[in-house]
């Protein structure tokens, strides 16, 4: 099988893109346009494998998304690329925007031109697989869970843009009988999680001695899955997922931010104990962010029940490897730090900056 992994440089993307370099079996094209978020790095190893080929383009720019299907014909896309940090969409939603809507529109239509060329027998097996967010969903109270069926309600330009984008998807599956499927995933963690996220965030300002910021009261409740079990999931549904379906990917592992924060510092304690002290001194409350969602909590019986999808680590045991990750991968990060992003707070001024602003591309050149 050809894949096509758009944003396979980003966290995500770059474990889906292991994960099928595993198995060995496949050729693998990642189209990604490097933004601040990439890593090439997380691809090393892949680079002189004749199996994979990277192609640096932007998916708002059509002629380049349209020379790429041509050259490498794919069977099986995974779309992964976007703007995915909701701090930086209330600061800046304009790039949200472009990439999240126009860009999975402008790949949407380039797509389906590829499809409709494709002889009968690869059409039978092809695949666009839209990979999107539980965010979608709007905010949970106390109880219940995301369903297929929960309706459409996003709080924060990122979420909107998402919303908007799984919209356009089904959209060209009804009309244009597109073989699409899509997934909404709650929060990831793992290795090269860009360090704007809460869980790198918090590791890396731990281990610097730097104040540990918690948004608000802290009680806010996420959904936490291992990325590695993402990129299996999203690799089921892509694969083996029934076309036009949606499926919700998550493993039942909600957790307050209070509680995330606290539990990276008592694994800390264990494994790099502070002079003098604990790391949970560090904890510092700081105003929470605007819009921001109370809970989220995925029902995902869907997945498990039609292709038997199940996560393969709890979130302890991934929470103990990712900080282990993140204290072995210093230089990975610590690059990062001085040249791309510092840990300040972005998202917490309304208006701060223009909304057209583009979003900043690393000076990356590309590679293949
Ligand atoms: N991180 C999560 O917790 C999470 C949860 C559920 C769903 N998702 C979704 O999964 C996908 C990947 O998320 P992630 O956390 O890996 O994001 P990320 O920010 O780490 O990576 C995004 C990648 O997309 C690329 N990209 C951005 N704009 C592009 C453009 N215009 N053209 C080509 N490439 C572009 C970036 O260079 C980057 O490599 C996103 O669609 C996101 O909405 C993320």
């Amino acid at each position: 099988m050809k894949f096509m992994i758009t944003g396979g440089a980003g966290f995500i993307g770059s474990a889906v893109v292991r994960n099928l370099m595993a198995r060995q079996e496949h050729e693998i094209c990642v189209v990604d346009k490097l933004t601040y978020a990439a890593n090439l790095q997380a691809l090393a190893g892949f680079m002189d494998d004749p199996r994979f080929t990277f192609e640096r383009a932007d998916i708002v720019d059509s002629v380049a998304v349209k020379t790429i299907l041509d050259r490498h014909s794919p069977d099986i896309i995974v779309h992964l690329a976007a703007e995915s940090h909701v701090d930086r969409s209330i600061d800046s939603p304009g790039g949200f925007i472009q990439t999240n809507i126009v860009g999975t529109y402008t790949l949407l239509q380039a797509v389906l031109e590829h499809f409709r060329l494709l002889p009968q027998s690869r059409k039978t097996s092809f695949r666009f697989h839209h990979v999107s967010t539980d965010e979608v969903f709007g905010s949970l109270g106390s109880e219940g869970y995301f369903t297929e069926q929960t309706p459409y309600d996003p709080s924060s330009p990122y979420s909107a843009s998402k919303a908007a984008s799984d919209h356009l998807v089904r959209a060209w599956a009804r009309t244009y009988k597109l073989p699409v499927s899509i997934s909404n995933c709650s929060n990831n963690y793992g290795p090269y999680q860009f360090p704007e996220k809460l869980i790198p965030l918090i590791i890396i300002n731990a281990i610097e001695g730097k104040p540990l910021p918690v948004y608000g009261n802290g009680a806010n409740i996420r959904d936490w899955l291992h990325v590695d079990d993402h990129a299996e999931a999203l690799l089921s549904v892509a694969t083996r997922g029934r076309p036009g379906e949606t499926y919700n990917i998550g493993s039942n592992s909600e957790r307050q931010n209070l509680d995330i924060v606290t539990a990276i510092c008592t694994i800390l304690d264990r494994l790099r104990p502070r002079s003098s002290g604990v790391y949970a001194q560090l904890i510092t409350h700081v105003s929470d962010r605007p819009g921001h969602d109370m809970r989220y909590a995925i029902d995902a019986k869907k997945l498990r029940n039609e292709l038997g999808w199940l996560p393969s680590r709890s979130f302890e045991e991934g929470l103990v490897q990712t900080v282990e990750w993140y204290l072995a991968n210093a230089d990975w990060w610590n690059d990062i730090r001085s040249n791309v992003y510092g840990g300040e707070r972005l998202g917490a001024q309304l208006g701060s900056s223009p909304d057209h602003q583009p979003v900043f591309s690393r000076s990356t050149s590309s590679s293949r």
